[in-house]
């Protein structure tokens, strides 16, 4: 049988952001050589924690910089994690999510075709559906954006297809629903500036970090009023993007697959679970709705099982908030080192 080591080495594109170093460390320690290539603008250094890992400082449209990376390590196949992501500042700064998110790949797609590297794995979301139609969402859902950031990761996804037809490029670009939670040991984990997301930003409340959280709506037509989403551990997430690999070394097709649990959760159980955790109380407040909040958001995670083999080993969110505590109250704090970052 054939060990991850025996394979060419790996391209990892973001590779020291959350998900790309959660991925990153996986597959390192599974023996798959892996060279990262991240501009350091949104990742860290220090999540880089697997020596064998080559860690290359540079822009993913620097074609020269694309150019020597492929002709020194003969990849065979690239997970593009590399991307802006905040769904608010899309809207403000449009072009920034078209060029980073859908011009930037474009020098990477043309390296790969000169070099006859066939495999691709993208990091897409579920943002690409837009507004729900059906719940739980599967793949066949219409996809319809409601926001440039949505766009921007529809747009790579269709550019991958053109690329199929017209040089044989295979891909598999895994929509994530909400990633959360942080490595066991809580050595690596989520350290975003400015942090949006709920969890962290729940946790933060408790240690006071910030002030409070703000509960965005409770009107909802949902159980308790507050927003359902499907929340998915990044360490879930990891062995999903090693499934992806496997597949498309195995020759297998060209997918776009759900990364979900299945199972949604709300704010208010979201905010209960982290005072169970802690057994400290969250300091919150209710405000409005945040523009662009759709009530429920839950995968049918269906077809990454029965063409990955893969599901989620840890669904459930007390799992994911106790991962993200231990990392938050860890000894780094939940933060990386920013003179490190800077370096
Ligand atoms: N929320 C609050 N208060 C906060 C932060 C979030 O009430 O301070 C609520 C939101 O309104 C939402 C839920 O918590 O109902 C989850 O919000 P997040 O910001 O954590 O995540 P989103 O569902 O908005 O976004 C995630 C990804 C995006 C992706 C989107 C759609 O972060 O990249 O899912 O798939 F586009």
């Amino acid at each position: 049988m054939s060990t991850l080591s025996s394979h060419r080495p790996l391209l990892v594109i973001g590779g020291a952001g959350y998900i790309g170093s959660h991925t990153v460390r996986h597959l390192a320690e599974a023996g798959q050589p892996v060279v990262v290539l991240d501009n350091f603008s949104l990742g860290h250094r220090g999540a880089i924690v697997t020596p064998s890992v080559t860690v290359v400082a540079g822009e993913l449209s620097d074609a020269e910089l694309i150019e020597s990376l492929f002709a020194e390590h003969h990849f065979d196949a690239v997970i593009h994690f590399a991307a802006c992501s905040v769904v608010g500042e899309s809207v403000a700064e449009p072009l920034k999510y078209y060029s980073n998110n859908v011009g930037a790949p474009l020098v990477v797609l043309e390296a790969m075709r000169r070099h006859r590297c066939q495999s691709f794995i993208l990091s897409s979301t579920a943002a690409t559906y837009g507004d729900p139609v059906t719940m739980p969402m599967d793949e066949r859902h219409p996809q319809q954006p409601i926001n440039p950031y949505g766009w921007s990761k529809f747009m790579l996804e269709r550019i991958l297809t053109d690329c199929q037809a017209a040089w044989g490029l295979r891909s598999v670009a895994l929509r994530y629903f909400n990633a959360a939670g942080a490595s066991e040991d809580g050595l690596i984990g989520e350290d975003h500036h400015p942090e949006t997301h709920l969890i962290p930003r729940v946790l933060m409340a408790i240690t006071g970090e910030i002030e409070k959280i703000t509960v965005f709506g409770r009107d909802y037509p949902t159980p308790d009023g507050t927003c359902i989403r499907d929340y998915i551990h990044v360490l879930d997430l990891a062995t999903a993007h090693a499934a992806a690999l496997a597949h498309l070394r195995n020759e297998g097709g060209s997918l776009r697959c759900n990364l979900g649990t299945g199972r949604g959760c709300s704010v208010q159980e979201i905010i209960s679970l982290a005072e169970a955790v802690t057994g400290k109380p969250v300091p919150l407040d209710y405000g409005p709705r945040r523009a662009g909040d759709p009530p429920s958001l839950v995968a049918d995670p269906t077809l990454a099982r029965t063409a990955l083999g893969w599901q989620a080993a840890h669904p459930d969110p007390r799992f994911m908030i106790e991962t993200a505590w231990r990392w938050l109250t860890g000894p780094q704090g939940g933060r990386y080192d920013r003179s490190a970052r800077a370096a």
